[in-house]
């Protein structure tokens, strides 16, 4: 006897589904560029999403959930997966509209903080590219006395541009002076970034508020420099961005007894850790480099770990040997993303004990089926600072373990959080995205605008030649565009002011 599946429907089964794991980011204000707080707009969507959830590309999580379990994991079940998929297949169909669970509230708010002991902030800026732009900026340390910070809260400026947003401590006075060289807020990292310097937190949309348990905090002294390291991504220029962040220090916590965090790059890309460098990455090669590092002189209780490389980064994975020789997994990133990359905070602290070595392998791909690599025709790539060059490197915030660290409930602490705060936009500052983009058959322009100005928009050939723009619909700050009838090939969108780059694929 066969039991046949009862079809999924909207109402009563996916819209939870979609309201829980995906209306966070896609809903109006938030980073994604189309809403999913409906059935309509999930319909208009199903077939993108058929393919971003085989592909496991949404929600946004790269580490691998068998390899290892976070506490700030956000991923679909198999089963949450499989309804989705079987709903899409069959139609997509409504159920019960009117017995549909209501979609979630997304009030934009300030700060979530009980308390706010010091507010670091950019000078307000204003983009100068319409490409990626990666900008550091120093702020004086105001402080004269030494703090431990226990969290840390972000508030994007441009929550629809600013792509991850980085605290650091420099203990030298390069940055500053590096500041004063520029005539702008801030300088460009392309001049080269912090000489002495740590991280306290990085920080992408949808990241929500660093927070550590109590009593434990990154330590800055006086006489330090604040660094604030941002990625704006494409589209924004002329759009001014005031990123401030939001610090809560240990309080009513005696010194003595004050649990440092360390926030370390402790595996690097050069020698003697990085044991079959240099890291260069030769044009239409994949190749891959191996990281060793110990043994841990004391014992770790680690919390969490953040993998970083660029655009050819295929893989990371990390893991730790015990001097007994166990293998304690750390991370294991297998479809590198350079769009999402976060601080993976474990279940409870994870202890190493002291003897301990840590290894990892990464994979670079230099090939053209790679397809953020920046350079068509690929070219040689070596060890930098620019985004089109490349690092390997792997953050990792640990204290010094102490007994009963492996009790402390990671998930608990993390999950005081509330949905993400948004920042005032300014919907008459425009920015805008097409999707899909690589496409074949439509696109849709979204723009941060809700006055409509979508007329202004035009099409253009690599060779800069105008295009028919066919126009299927427009709703309220989104426009549908039919570009079926264009060649494959390379095309721009125009606005007037910016332009953005629209690959249409071969069909
Ligand atoms: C953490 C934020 C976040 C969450 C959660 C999220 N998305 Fe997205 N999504 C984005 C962003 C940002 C984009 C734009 C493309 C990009 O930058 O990767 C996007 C793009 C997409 C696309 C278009 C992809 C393309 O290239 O055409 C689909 C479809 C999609 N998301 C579906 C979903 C679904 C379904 C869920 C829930 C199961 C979900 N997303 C959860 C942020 C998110």
């Amino acid at each position: 006897m066969s039991s046949i599946a009862q079809t999924p429907t909207w109402s009563d089964d996916i819209a939870e589904i979609y309201y829980k794991n995906c209306s966070s980011c896609h809903h109006d204000g938030s980073i994604a560029p189309f809403e999913l707080m409906s059935y309509t707009d999930a319909v208009v969507w199903a077939e993108s999403t058929k393919h971003v959830l085989e592909e496991n590309e949404m929600p946004p999580w790269p580490a691998d959930p068998d390899y290892r379990e976070f506490a700030n994991q956000k991923i679909l079940s198999d089963t949450e997966k499989q309804l989705v998929i079987d709903w899409i297949d069959n139609g997509t169909p409504e159920g019960n509209l009117a017995a549909a669970p209501l979609p979630p509230v997304f009030e934009p708010t300030g700060s979530l903080l009980d308390t706010i002991d010091l507010t670091v902030a950019i000078e307000p800026y204003t983009l100068q590219s319409n490409l990626d732009e990666y900008r550091w900026f120093v702020i004086p340390n105001p402080l004269n006395e030494t703090v431990y910070v226990n969290k840390v809260e972000v508030m994007a400026g441009l929550p629809e541009v600013v792509h991850h947003a980085d605290l650091n401590v420099d203990l030298s006075t390069n940055s500053y002076n590096n500041d004063l060289a520029d005539p702008l807020p801030g300088f460009n990292n392309s001049v080269g970034g912090p000489s002495v310097s740590y991280q306290i937190n990085a920080w992408q949309p949808g990241g929500g508020i660093a927070r550590y348990p109590q009593g434990w905090g990154i330590r800055v002294d006086p006489g330090s420099y604040f660094i604030i390291e941002i990625h704006y991504g494409p589209g924004g220029i002329g759009l001014t961005d005031s990123t401030f962040m939001n610090l809560q220090f240990v309080k009513d916590t005696p010194e003595n007894e004050i649990r440092e965090i360390v926030n370390q790059w402790y595996l690097y890309d050069s020698a003697p850790v990085l044991t079959d460098g240099p890291l260069e990455i030769p044009a239409y090669e994949v190749k891959t480099f191996h990281q060793q590092r110990g043994p841990l002189a004391t014992d770790w209780s680690l919390i969490s770990i953040c993998p970083h490389m660029h655009l050819l980064g295929k893989s990371y994975k990390v893991w730790a040997v015990d001097p007994d020789g166990n293998e304690i997994p750390l991370i294991d990133i297998p479809q590198w993303d350079i769009h999402w990359q976060k601080f993976y905070t474990y279940i409870n602290p994870l202890k190493i004990p002291a003897g301990s070595w840590i290894y990892s392998e990464g994979v670079y791909d230099n090939t053209l089926l790679n397809h953020d690599n920046p350079n068509n025709p690929p070219v040689d790539v070596y060890r930098g600072l620019r985004t089109t060059d490349e690092m390997f490197l792997c953050y990792f915030i640990y204290s010094e373990y102490e007994e009963g660290d492996e009790l402390i409930d990671m998930t608990e602490i993390i999950e005081l959080q509330e949905p993400e705060p948004v920042n005032v936009i300014d919907y008459n500052a425009l920015s805008w995205t097409i999707l899909p983009n690589p496409a074949t058959d439509w696109v849709q322009i979204t723009t941060s605008n809700k006055i409509n100005v979508l007329e202004n928009f035009s099409l253009f050939s690599a060779d800069g030649r105008k295009q028919t723009l066919l126009i299927d619909e427009i709703y309220n700050n989104k426009m549908r565009i039919n570009v079926s009838h264009l060649d494959a090939g390379i095309y721009f969108i125009s606005n007037g002011t910016s332009s953005l780059r629209l690959v249409i694929s071969s069909r």
